[in-house]
């Protein structure tokens, strides 16, 4: 069913203003000073974002004291939902003895950091950074420097953060997504970055065939997050490492977003597949500012300054690298999700599934497509993701991307300006459609969202064109 969008948008930015009003005010404040009053494009929704936010647990409640049940935790980080009571106990009792700011010295704490990832995902070692930006160019920069290669190969609507070697082919769809999307970057990368699609052994077989003596690495997310939430298949991924293998490229996976959500580890455990390095972020600072590239030795001393070599690599410097208040964060929270991974995982996985599936279910009662994401119980029963895709024609699956960002397939104005409004003016904040859950979700705040998406649906249909 097809609605007036215009109408329907005009009529929730007006409700949404109505009720932001000290947010509006700070956009306009904000919008004198930063681009798009923000420093974050994510955050800046139509038609502005709510502004100073105090969050805890599952709510966020902004400056005009609007109270939202929020899905987007942090960048879908927060597994124990904001602000976790051992997280902010263990940080403040440090801060009260006057300890957890920046020292520029190493610590014990980084070295438990690091014992627990690697044990938890079975490598070798492991450095921090701050970003999952730096930790997927540093990650790029060691394949590269390893094989002496040039090409990297990375999949169609996979993000690894805003650094140059991942700039091409992320949401800009023109007949597939394989355009560079950044000006400011040297002309060779746009050849240097070749563009496969995601779940598609033949493809990759293509690529690999045509490059694979010049491809230093093919970086992907084994499970594929802004692109869409999708799943890597098995067999696609057996192929990834199988041809990475075949063709001595290293492969990286980007487990920034399905590290530590789908069990206390890497998602490459649940596959059983292991790749060369893998990137980690978002989770393993416990909501701080963390991220790690994690590997094989062979690739990993390729940052000791003290080997000497051609292939070194400056994955140094960070003045704020593995940050005192970082690392403590990050173990007490990472040692909770060990300890606690079999009561944590399948309760947020059951919550994902029922919410996938019932999602489905009451929009198509309304007569509107709409097909879930996030779910594959071929990997793992555990999935506490969900992300909506109002579809022209009822599909059967999202396989890649390229479905998701086709406006031809996917109808993106609606589920990010539209859906996203009208969650918020019942009081829910989603992402991509709706996002992730956490274990301070409750049940009946779950029920709560899945009522309102039947408010919605039913309000929609008022709008029929
Ligand atoms: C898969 C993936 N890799 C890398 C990044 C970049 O991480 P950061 O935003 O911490 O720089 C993101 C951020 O969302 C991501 O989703």
């Amino acid at each position: 069913m097809s609605v007036d969008k215009d109408k329907l948008l005009r009529d929730l930015i007006k409700r949404y203003r109505q009720t932001h009003k000290k947010s509006e005010a700070l956009f306009k404040k904000a919008s004198q000073l930063q681009i798009k009053g923000g420093s974050h494009n994510l955050r800046l929704f139509t038609p502005f974002p709510f502004y100073d936010v105090h969050s805890s647990g599952s709510t966020v409640t902004d400056i005009d004291g609007n109270t939202y049940i929020d899905f987007w935790q942090g960048h879908f980080g927060n597994i124990l939902g904001h602000n976790p009571r051992i997280v902010v106990e263990a940080l403040t009792d440090w801060f009260q003895k006057g300890q957890g700011l920046a020292t520029g010295f190493p610590g014990n704490l980084q070295m438990e950091l690091a014992e627990l990832i690697l044990k938890q995902i079975g490598t070798d070692k492991i450095r921090f950074t701050t970003s999952g930006t730096l930790s997927t160019m540093y990650a790029t920069m060691l394949a590269r420097a390893f094989t002496k290669r040039e090409l990297v190969m990375k999949v169609g609507g996979g993000w690894h953060g805003a650094q140059p070697f991942a700039l091409k082919g992320i949401t800009a769809f023109r007949n597939g997504l394989n355009q560079m999307e950044s000006a400011g970057l040297f002309p060779e990368h746009d050849s240097s970055i070749i563009i496969t699609t995601f779940n598609d052994s033949e493809d990759l077989k293509e690529k690999f065939k045509k490059f694979g003596e010049r491809i230093a690495c093919l970086i992907i997310e084994p499970f594929i997050g802004a692109g869409g939430f999708i799943f890597a298949k098995r067999e696609y991924l057996e192929k990834v490492r199988e041809l990475t293998h075949q063709y001595e490229a290293v492969l990286i996976f980007d487990e920034v977003v399905s590290g530590f959500r789908f069990h206390a580890g890497g998602v490459q455990s649940i596959y059983g597949i292991k790749p060369d390095l893998s990137v980690f972020g978002k989770a393993i600072g416990g909501g701080m500012p963390l991220s790690a590239v994690a590997g094989k030795n062979e690739l990993m001393e390729l940052c000791n300054p003290d080997i000497e070599s051609d292939r070194n690599v400056k994955f140094e410097g960070g003045t704020y690298s593995a940050h005192p208040a970082t690392m403590l964060a990050g173990v007490t929270f990472i040692k909770y999700l060990i300890k606690h991974e079999k009561e944590i995982y399948p309760k947020i996985g059951r919550l994902g599934a029922k919410v996938r599936k019932e999602i489905e279910e009451i929009f198509s009662t309304y007569g509107f497509q709409v097909k879930c994401t996030g779910g594959d119980n071929t990997v793992t029963e555990n999935s506490s993701v969900v992300g909506v895709h109002f579809t022209k024609e009822k599909v059967a699956q999202i396989n890649y991307p390229e479905e998701a960002w086709n406006p031809g397939i996917c109808d993106f104005q609606l589920r990010e300006k539209i859906f996203k409004l009208s969650m918020l003016n019942e009081g829910f904040h989603v992402f991509h459609g709706y996002g992730a859950i956490s274990t301070a979700h409750t049940e009946e705040e779950i029920q709560a969202s899945l009522d309102a998406v039947e408010r919605i649906a039913k309000k929609w249909t008022k709008y029929r064109l």
